[in-house]
């Protein structure tokens, strides 16, 4: 079995999420860093080709535990051993009031974010765990930290995978594996377009019609104009991944976000009142029910 060495060339790193996105980026960044990458990916049919054509292909579900096992192993397989490093990327959001949001599509949304990350590091843990290296990337959000109004189920997926990724990295701190939790501002992606809405928060409804679109007005200024880039997000991942002093949390704040990000970290009614400013929301009156 391959014992990764940090220093080596062939360093070798699996990605979940890599077909579009911050996981493509971060592909093509591990790949220019002279990694040996493998890209996990739903579907490689409609794939465009990486920038380095060295770039390894495996297809699983995150949510799916046998592909997720027959992923990693044939990534394995493909590096001769155990993996140097594991980026957890593969993510969506699900857009809707707690007061009506479908549970069934917030639980999938676990499947995927959560779940799914604890499943590809199951599989990839025991081989980095007998070479007594390695490094797992787990890719999260601000909105993670700071909870934002129709992102509920979304930010608690995301503060669920910090807290197993605090969980893991005590875990692991004894055997030589590193766990980052690096958690992102608004990047400019096609996340947007894969957010699934639910509920009242899907427009038509006055009930969240003005929370809704100051919310997503807000954030796609902020896309347009002072997010952060995928390439960003990428190299801030291959500079955590090769350099052992990295903290366990790294925070990538975009221009957009920042003076929120700074203003929270107050007491919780302090924090809910910048968000209500920040997004123009302090007027907002919603309908209540029958006196
Ligand atoms: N964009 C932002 O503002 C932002 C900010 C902070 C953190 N993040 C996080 O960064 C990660 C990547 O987001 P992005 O902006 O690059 O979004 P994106 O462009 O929508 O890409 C999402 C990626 O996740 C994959 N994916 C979704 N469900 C999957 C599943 N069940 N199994 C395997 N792969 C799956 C998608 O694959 P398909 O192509 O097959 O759909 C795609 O490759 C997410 O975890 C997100 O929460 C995003």
């Amino acid at each position: 079995m391959t014992v990764p060495d940090p220093d080596s060339p062939t360093r070798s790193v699996l990605i979940t999420g890599a077909s579009r996105g911050i996981g493509r980026a971060t592909a093509d960044a591990f790949a220019a860093a002279g990694w040996q990458v493998v890209a996990g990916v739903r579907d490689r049919r409609e794939l465009a080709p990486f920038s380095d054509a060295g770039v390894e292909v495996v297809e699983f579900d995150v949510t799916e535990p046998n592909e997720v096992r027959a992923g990693v192993a044939a990534a394995e397989g493909l590096v001769g051993g155990s993996l140097a490093c594991v980026v957890n990327n593969a993510g969506w959001a699900l857009f809707g009031a707690v007061e009506d949001v479908d549970i069934d599509l917030a639980r999938r949304e676990f499947e995927t974010n959560l779940f799914g990350a604890v499943a590809v590091l199951q599989a990839a843990l025991p081989a980095m765990r007998r070479v007594g290296a390695g490094v797992v990337v787990n890719v999260s959000t601000l909105s993670g930290r700071i909870p934002l109004p129709l992102f509920g189920m979304y930010s608690a997926s995301k503060l669920a995978l910090a807290a197993v990724s605090e969980a893991l990295a005590l875990e692991l701190e004894t055997c030589g594996i590193r766990v980052v939790l690096l958690e992102a501002g608004v990047v400019r992606t096609d996340f947007a377009r894969s957010t699934v809405i639910s509920g009242a928060a899907g427009g038509g409804d006055p009930l969240y019609g003005t929370t809704r679109d100051r919310i997503l007005g807000t954030l796609r200024g902020i896309r347009d104009q002072g997010a952060l880039r995928p390439e960003d997000v990428a190299h801030a991942i291959v500079r955590a991944a090769g350099d052992s002093r990295t903290p366990f949390r790294v925070v990538l704040e975009d221009p957009g976000l920042a003076p929120l990000a700074k203003a929270v970290g107050g007491p919780d009614r302090e924090s809910h009142e910048h968000v209500r400013r920040f997004f123009g929301l302090d007027a907002v009156a919603h309908r209540n029910g029958p006196p």
